[in-house]
């Protein structure tokens, strides 16, 4: 725990909010876990308590210090007024992002910091709804942040060196590895590397070079990838990076930008990936791989 951030809010209690708030609470900080749907809350606390007993029952953390955890965790719809923390993971639409910001600043008090785990929207586009800019970071958690070690601290234009130093020293408190970024730029890092990897392999498909399994095969074989590009794309669903490069597209104009054509005809036909049934290729029903769809 570092000196100054004791008491951490988290907002929004979903697939990353409920699981950054047990990683802050193990890691010995008071917790307020905050959603504006009640039932969220109640979910986000089941799922904790199956995880954290899974944690206790394989050996990976104590029940003293589980319970702990849980002893210096609390859930709240209203965010508190007296965080030193606010890390936000509320739904990425921009607009409900920065009205919540501007709720938050008017709330809290001057010296509370504020954080967006937003992986698309970067800090000065949040920042300039508060008049605290300088105390505005993005902190990037990856999923599940309970296991993923990488947090991306990501710096706005006006950020204060100091801001992003405690930012950092946070992260390290946490137990993950901090991957610091002086300029501000949408996608980060490792998404952006991700989305390199995933456009060449998309061309190299669309020109013909070679079919997705061949493709597949040498991210495994000859890089070392855990998972080809287009399994990945199954895995984590086609109409993920199809939303997210349809929105940058929108934003920037930019030809690099829109959905490639395979993508957009996935999505248009509702083969989203593993989730389907169908993407890249076909799944049975418990989701093992059968064969290539295309
Ligand atoms: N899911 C991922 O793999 C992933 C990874 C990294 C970062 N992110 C980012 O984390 C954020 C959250 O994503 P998620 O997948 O956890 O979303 P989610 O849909 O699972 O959860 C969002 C939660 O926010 C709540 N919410 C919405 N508006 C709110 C408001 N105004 N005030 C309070 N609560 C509100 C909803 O009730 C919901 O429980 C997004 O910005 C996303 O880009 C997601």
């Amino acid at each position: 725990m570092t000196a100054r951030i004791g008491h951490v809010a988290v907002v929004g209690a979903g697939a990353m909010g409920s699981q950054i708030a047990m990683v802050c609470a193990l890691a010995g900080h008071r917790v307020t876990l905050t959603d504006a749907d009640p039932a969220a809350l109640d979910r986000a606390r089941t799922q904790l308590r199956e995880r954290t007993d899974a944690m206790v029952a394989k050996g990976r953390r104590s029940a003293d210090e589980v319970a702990q955890a849980w002893a210096r965790w609390e859930a709240a719809t209203v965010p508190p007024a007296d965080a030193d923390l606010v890390i936000e993971a509320i739904v990425e639409k921009l607009e409900a992002k920065r009205e919540l910001f501007a709720d938050l600043d008017a709330r809290c008090g001057p010296g509370t910091v504020f954080a967006s785990n937003s992986s698309s929207f970067v800090p000065s586009s949040l920042a300039s709804a508060t008049g605290r800019p300088d105390r505005f970071v993005n902190l990037h958690f990856f999923n599940p942040a309970l296991v993923m070690t990488c947090v991306e601290v990501v710096r706005g234009p006006e950020t204060a060196d100091a801001v992003a130093a405690e930012a950092t020293e946070f992260v390290t408190g946490l137990g993950k590895v901090p991957v610091v970024l002086d300029r501000e730029i949408p996608g980060f890092v490792a998404n952006r590397i991700l989305g390199a990897v995933r456009d060449e392999a998309l061309a190299l498909y669309e020109g013909g070079y070679a079919d997705i399994e061949a493709i597949d095969t040498a991210a495994r074989t000859a890089l070392g990838y855990p998972m080809g590009p287009f399994e990945l794309m199954d895995l984590t669903g086609i109409d993920i990076g199809y939303l997210t490069k349809t929105a940058r597209y929108a934003d920037t104009g930019d030809a690099a930008d829109k959905p490639s054509d395979t993508v957009a005809a996935l999505v248009a036909d509702g083969h989203l990936g593993r989730k389907t049934g169908r993407g890249f290729y076909h799944y049975d029903q418990a989701g093992n791989r059968l064969g290539k769809a295309l």
